[in-house]
């Protein structure tokens, strides 16, 4: 029935001193759970089935069907039995996937308790950068990193002019649900930091909402939000709080919440972007959400594009180093929608420093923006 094998099952492989309450007795003894935390360990179960991390028809776990094995580069964030073999508690080499994942095997509840993920505290992010100290939350920060940093980027453009045009040059793409990146902001340069400029470390929210598993449930991923209004007053949806008030996008409305001034940054890094690419670059270019490299040629100039178009064959060509910088960060700030809570400063310093950097070729009024 169970689609998972559950702790009290792995008796002596479970990290007794992160588990609290009854479970940890129930483990500890090996004890066949009473009936009462049976029910409980159903009811997890159950949550965790109806998360995405549980969610078997995800693309996330179907995507590389037709391959029938889910590449070593991909496999320890998208294959439970190659996380558990990343993190080496089957007894290989922890840090490597040797071969590739099984399809169809969602994040369950091995992934995060064996001895070697309760007990892993220390995570490396691409940039190289370590972060230790991450308790329950470092299983999260594993998969939740992204694959590129700004490190990557700056290695990309070395050696070439700001808008000199380089076929050396393709689209770099964080990946998805990086919230990780985010949060630890400079610390672990997720974003392209322009240099000579200051940005923000990990956001220190408050006390009880400051880690991944303090906001998230870590069963069925979602966020209670009722908590967040109790000290947020004022407003009824968590997209409203706000709590700096400067005219981050320069459109003369700070009534909403920051996640306002950071779609608004963002859309106004598009147009941006988009004027740069036609009048600098050469060629226009068109973002298509959700599909790989997301940034097509557009020949009419219009920035309409349909999916049938949005096809590797026609991906963008025309990188120039200044370029490659700001659609980089567009595209961080589009992959964590949750980004105004995980650390709003961070993505408005990426974003207002995109446009400027841009506005250095292209006709943009930079004059009523803020930088945090
Ligand atoms: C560091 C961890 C990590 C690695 C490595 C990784 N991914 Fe992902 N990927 C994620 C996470 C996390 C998500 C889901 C994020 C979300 O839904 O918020 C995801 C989502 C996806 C999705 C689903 C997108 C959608 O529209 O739902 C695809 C497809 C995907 N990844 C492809 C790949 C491929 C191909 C590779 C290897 C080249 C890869 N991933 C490597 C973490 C990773
Ligand atoms: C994505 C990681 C993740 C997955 C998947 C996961 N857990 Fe957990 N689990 C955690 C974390 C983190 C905690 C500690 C949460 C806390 O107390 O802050 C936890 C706590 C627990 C506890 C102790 C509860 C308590 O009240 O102390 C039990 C029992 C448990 N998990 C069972 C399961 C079972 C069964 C599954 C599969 C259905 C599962 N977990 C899947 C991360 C995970
Ligand atoms: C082994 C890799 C892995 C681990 C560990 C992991 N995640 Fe995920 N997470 C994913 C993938 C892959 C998805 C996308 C699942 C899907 O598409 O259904 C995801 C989805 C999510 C989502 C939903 C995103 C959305 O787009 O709605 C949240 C929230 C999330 N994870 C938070 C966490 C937290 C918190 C932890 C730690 C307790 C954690 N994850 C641990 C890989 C992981
Ligand atoms: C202060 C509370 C808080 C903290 C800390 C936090 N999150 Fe979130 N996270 C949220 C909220 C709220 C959302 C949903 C935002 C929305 O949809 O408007 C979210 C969204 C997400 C998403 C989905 C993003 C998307 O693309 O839809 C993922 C994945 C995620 N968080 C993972 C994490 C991980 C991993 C950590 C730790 C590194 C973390 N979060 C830390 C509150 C938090
Ligand atoms: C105990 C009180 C408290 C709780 C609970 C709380 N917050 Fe906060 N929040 C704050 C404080 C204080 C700040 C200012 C932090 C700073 O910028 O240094 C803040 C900042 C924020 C910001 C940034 C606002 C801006 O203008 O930059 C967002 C978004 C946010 N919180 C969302 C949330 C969400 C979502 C939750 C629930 C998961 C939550 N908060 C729970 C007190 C709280």
């Amino acid at each position: 029935m169970w689609h998972c094998r559950p702790p009290a099952e792995e008796g002596a492989s479970m990290s007794l001193s992160r588990i609290r309450g009854p479970f940890a007795l129930v483990l500890a003894l090996g004890l066949a759970p009473a009936s009462a935390l049976a029910e409980e360990l159903t009811e997890l179960v159950e949550k965790w089935l109806a998360s995405p991390h549980g969610d078997y028809g995800s693309l996330s776990f179907n995507y590389w069907n037709k391959e029938g094995g889910v590449p070593v580069a991909c496999a320890h964030c998208h294959s439970q039995p190659s996380f558990v073999a990343w993190l080496g508690a089957d007894g290989s080499e922890a840090g490597v996937v040797e071969h590739p994942g099984a399809i169809n095997a969602p994040i369950g509840c091995a992934s995060c308790h064996t001895a070697a993920a309760h007990a892993l505290d220390a995570v490396r992010f691409p940039s190289g950068v370590r972060v230790d100290g991450l308790g329950w939350n470092a299983t999260c920060t594993v998969c939740h990193q992204g694959r590129q940093s700004g490190d990557h980027v700056t290695r990309a453009i070395e050696g070439i002019g700001s808008d000199d045009v380089s076929t050396d040059l393709s689209f770099l793409n964080i990946h998805y649900g990086v919230a990780a990146a985010v949060m630890h902001g400079s610390e672990v340069r997720g974003g392209f930091q322009y240099p000579g400029r200051a940005y923000v470390g990990r956001f220190r929210h408050v006390a009880g909402a400051d880690t991944c598993v303090a906001c998230h449930d870590a069963h069925t991923t979602q966020v209670e939000t009722d908590g967040c209004l109790g000290c947020h007053r004022g407003v009824e949806d968590i997209r409203d709080i706000r709590t700096r008030h400067a005219d981050f996008d320069g459109d003369g409305d700070i009534s909403a919440g920051v996640h306002a001034e950071i779609i608004g940054l963002q859309d106004r890094l598009y147009d941006a972007i988009r004027t740069y690419a036609a009048d600098v670059a050469g060629v226009p270019i068109v973002y298509f959400p959700g599909r790989f490299p997301y940034y097509f040629n557009d020949p009419d100039g219009d920035g309409a594009i349909t999916p049938e178009e949005a096809i590797f064959p026609n991906r963008y060509r025309n990188w120039t180093p200044r370029l490659l910088q700001a659609a980089y960060n567009y595209q961080v700030a589009k992959k964590d929608a949750g980004g105004y809570v995980h650390n709003p400063p961070y993505l408005l310093q990426l974003l207002h420093d995109s446009l400027e950097s841009l506005s250095e070729r292209v006709e943009i009024d930079t004059r009523r923006l803020r930088r945090p």
